[in-house]
């Protein structure tokens, strides 16, 4: 039956090709409702794409823009089961509250490829965010690591686990650029900081899809919430944003533009109104931006309701208005899909074109064709068991969870705890919790949890005393406080923005201990910790690590891991100072930025973290200070081991245009090297950095290099650093 399908893919594909042969086709084509773009799959695709669409029902066409979320206690329904037969699911959603057997994931794929008219496969999507049963810190933590290479391996790892387990398309990442530490949902992007969230959206993309996405252990990328959802007025997610052109194109589209080309497959709408278009019915965004000028070639599913949301907007009359306004933005296929079955009305009403079907449908196939889902549809072998929670995930999990701590206070070096120490006292809220996943944690399990109280005992010195009280012996005490998860994420949105009251009256009832004590802090976003600096030595943020929080947290607190990790969103001093972020413009005014009762200035920067060892930045050389404008700017540092252990130091670049046409931000950063060093040890440190990293959206939003003198930092934060001064001489469009 299958081949005889495949025979007859082959003889309409032959038609279409002659068609298309003789048919003038152009880059861009007006229709109903909407603007398409030519689609530039390779031809072997584009035929196999075009003689199944040649041959489906409007049914089969809408089924295909269609998810199905039918996860819960019943994971076989005749609902879904008789949709999938019919060929009218095109995806299916699994989601967290419960979890697809192999067996029932091969069941639905079975009905969908073998019982199905046409036999497409569906797309099976679930939120693989920081791992799937092996459980990484939250994204947020993963950018304080600052190495992409660490965060590439553990999306990696998720895939190869998701995988295994059936799931083809991850809802990941999500390079939300974020503000706003008010906002839950600040924890699962990667800071601040728009090239940062590029870079590490990228190296998801890459973790996930590898060389090869078709790959058994590989699965779809889905950059989100496309876009500016980060902005949310107050902090509050979901909510209205005013995002003027300008901050669009700078702040909140570049990681997006990352991550496409980087070849990510898939986008998620977000829940967003953007100055007065809900990001769902965004035709700019979608069709101008993604699809025509980032040349996005894969399809953009709406967020979870988002479709429906465009009635609670105000901007749609009915569900069939809904449907057709989503469609003819750009949304392809509907997450939990209830109103694009209305698509069917809205062509008869003549709303919405075939073609803008047509063109979702195509673009869902080619997704489905480059993950191999036509080939290899179903899960053959059980491989979980040797996967899951393996040594070398664990190991992973353990490294990158270690990596992403961020020491921000260590008074007379009391941390490492020194190896001759008799007793420990490990207490505090988040001394034995297990909740330590995040918010969105997959499959992982709170039995498989290694707590900071057993991680710490388990790795301490020979001889050592670990104790989860303080006693007469104790020598140090390290105090475990944090946000639980329900704090952060979807809709967890927070006023206060402290640490909980009575976990902060705890920590005052230790000071009559009179011993050295060490605050670890479980957090999921940018905390104000201004009530808590003085009741501590030392401040380790811990984040949420994930799996292997206990075993990370003993590296770094009895020196095997040398902390390098460092902030990628600022720490205020009060939440009445938020938004507070590094690279604001100027103003015409600099000394604006502060309160008459409050400084402007974080209580922790954008970059900022302590190390067990002491950095120094000397010779900052740059090579050429005029430059033609499509040059390279080449400039290095020595960076010098001046403490007594060997480390690793981020070196961050920043640049400051000083004169343009139109304002610039005070810093902006533009790359950043890790550097191991011996103690005592001084390496060169070199940076290159092409003048088209330098470029600025025109006022038609065209990106140029204009001529000008510049500033340039190489600095351990955003605070610090040596600084020079270059020059770029001309004019150049940098497209
Ligand atoms: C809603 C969230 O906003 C989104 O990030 C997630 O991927 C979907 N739900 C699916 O769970």
């Amino acid at each position: 039956m299958i081949n005889l399908k495949n025979l007859q893919y082959q003889l309409w594909g032959l038609l279409i090709i002659a068609l298309y042969a003789c048919e003038p086709h152009s880059d861009e084509k007006d229709i109903v409702g909407a603007s398409l773009v030519s689609l530039n799959y390779d031809q072997e695709i584009s035929v196999k794409i075009d003689s199944i669409l040649s041959i489906m029902t409007l049914e089969e066409k809408l089924g295909q823009l269609s998810q199905l979320n039918n996860a819960g206690d019943k994971h076989i329904d005749s609902t879904t089961v008789n949709a999938v037969r019919k060929g009218e699911v095109g995806s299916l959603l699994i989601n967290r509250r419960s979890f697809y057997s192999i067996e029932e994931r091969n069941f639905y794929q079975k009905l969908a490829v073998e019982e199905s008219r046409l036999g497409i496969p569906i797309i099976f999507g679930h939120d693989v965010i920081h791992g799937f049963r092996t459980i990484f810190p939250t994204s947020l933590a993963q950018s304080s690591t600052w190495s992409p290479d660490l965060v590439e391996k553990g999306a990696e790892i998720a895939a190869r686990e998701a995988s295994a387990q059936g799931v083809d398309w991850a809802f990941a990442p999500m390079v939300d650029v974020a503000r706003d530490p008010r906002w839950g949902r600040i924890a699962e992007g990667y800071g601040e900081d728009p090239y940062l969230n590029a870079v590490f959206g990228a190296a998801v993309v890459r973790g996930f899809q590898g060389k090869d996405v078709s790959a058994p252990d590989r699965v779809a990328a889905c950059m989100k919430h496309y876009v500016g959802y980060g902005a949310a007025v107050g902090g509050r997610g979901k909510q209205f944003t005013d995002i003027s052109k300008r901050t669009l194109h700078e702040v909140y589209l570049p990681p997006f533009k990352a991550g496409i080309e980087q070849g990510a497959l898939t986008v998620m709408t977000a829940f967003n109104d953007i100055n007065g278009t809900p990001a769902t019915a965004y035709t700019y965004g979608i069709r101008e931006v993604l699809k025509k000028d980032y040349g996005f070639q894969g399809f953009v599913v709406s967020d979870w309701d988002a479709v429906k949301h465009l009635l609670w907007h105000g901007i749609a009359a009915d569900t069939t208005d809904a449907a057709q306004l989503a469609l003819n933005a750009g949304v392809d296929m509907e997450m939990k899909t209830i109103f694009y079955k209305k698509l069917k009305e809205a062509l008869a009403e003549g709303t919405v074109a075939i073609e803008t079907i047509d063109d979702a449908v195509k673009r869902i196939l080619y997704v489905k064709y480059k993950l191999g889902l036509f080939k290899r549809p179903y899960i053959e072998k059980d491989n979980t068991r040797e996967l899951f929670l393996s040594d070398t995930h664990r190991k992973e999990a353990r490294k990158m969870a270690a990596a992403s701590m961020v020491l921000l206070q260590n008074n007379n070096d009391v941390l490492p705890v020194p190896s001759g120490t008799q007793s420990i006292a490990v207490v505090g809220a988040f001394a034995q919790e297990r909740d330590v996943m995040g918010w969105w944690k997959s499959t992982g399990k709170f039995k498989d949890v290694i707590t900071a109280f057993d991680g710490i005992k388990s790795n301490a010195a020979e001889g050592m005393e670990v104790t989860d009280k303080v006693t007469a012996n104790t020598a140090y005490i390290i105090a475990c406080v944090g946000e639980p998860s329900r704090f952060f994420g979807e809709s967890r949105n927070r006023a206060d923005i402290t640490v909980p009251a009575e976990q902060v009256d705890f920590l005052k009832s230790l000071q009559k201990y009179k011993k050295p004590i060490v605050l670890v802090v479980f957090n999921g976003r940018p905390l104000d910790l201004s009530n808590v600096t003085d009741l501590t030595q030392a401040i380790l943020l811990a984040w949420h690590p994930g799996t292997e929080t206990g075993n990370a947290l003993a590296d770094v607190l009895f020196g095997q891991h040398n902390p390098y990790a460092k902030l990628t969103a600022s720490f205020p001093r009060s939440v009445a100072q938020v938004p507070v972020y590094y690279s604001r413009r100027n103003s015409g005014n600099p000394n604006g930025n502060k309160y008459i009762d409050l400084s402007g200035e974080p209580l922790f920067p954008f970059g900022f973290g302590l190390s067990y060892t002491t950095f120094e930045y000397s010779s900052l050389k740059i090579e050429q200070a005029k430059m033609p404008v499509n040059g390279e700017l080449k400039l290095s540092v020595i960076i010098t081991n001046t403490g007594s252990k060997e480390g690793y130091e981020v070196a961050q670049l920043y640049v400051r245009d000083l004169v343009g046409s139109t304002t610039r931000p005070i810093k902006e950063l533009k790359g950043f090297q890790k550097v191991l060093l011996a103690p005592g040890e001084s390496k060169k440190v070199n940076f290159v950095l092409p003048t088209r990293e330098l470029a600025v959206f025109n006022a038609d939003f065209e990106p140029v290099i204009e001529p000008g003198k510049f500033y340039v930092w190489v600095a351990p934060n955003v605070t610090g650093g040596l600084k020079g001064e270059f020059e770029i001489a001309g004019n150049f469009n940098a497209q």
